[in-house]
């Protein structure tokens, strides 16, 4: 396994870990969402649904508001995103790989925008290797983001 490998493999277990975390009690459908930092840090997020059903929020968006949170939304170099049904205990397994959905796509095009560099965005599955990468300009083509509204990184404060 090589250095990389391992790293990808840390993110993902991290992803993975947040699954338990997700407040999914309506849909039942857990996300686990970890984000990388310049430093090797990983911040994580999980889903938080209430019960207004449509202003739940997503582990992706709850991962990069926590890393906005703490100032390094610059800092971001890749994200990892795992979802599964919920079994009755609240495990979550399975080989299906889930990919961001389409808020989260504009969440990542900000955190990639604003950090001045391409993301890899790793998709997994709560078990198994199946592994997909994605590039935000692939989940997003034409996105419309901070330039079009004339605003840089250096611009952001
Ligand atoms: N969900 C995420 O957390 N991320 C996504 O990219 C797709 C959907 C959550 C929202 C909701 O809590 C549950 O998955 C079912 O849609």
């Amino acid at each position: 396994m090589s250095a990389e490998d391992k790293n990808i493999a840390a993110l993902v277990a991290a992803a993975r870990g947040a699954l338990a975390h997700a407040h999914a009690p309506y849909s039942r459908f857990a996300v686990g969402a970890a984000v990388r930092l310049t430093d090797g840090s990983i911040v994580t997020g999980s889903n938080f649904e209430n019960a207004s059903y449509g202003l739940s929020l997503c582990a992706e968006t709850v991962a990069l508001a926590t890393v906005n949170a703490q100032g390094r939304l610059r800092d971001v170099t890749e994200i990892a995103v795992v979802g599964g049904g919920m079994a009755a205990d609240g495990s979550v397994g399975g080989e299906a790989i889930v990919s961001p959905c389409g808020r989260c796509r504009q969440v990542i095009n900000e955190a990639e925008q604003m950090a001045g560099r391409t993301l890899a965005i790793y998709c997994v599955a709560p078990e198994g290797d199946g592994l997909v990468e994605h590039r935000v300009v692939d989940l997003l083509p034409h996105a419309f983001g901070p330039a079009d509204l004339g605003i840089t990184p250096a611009q952001k404060n």
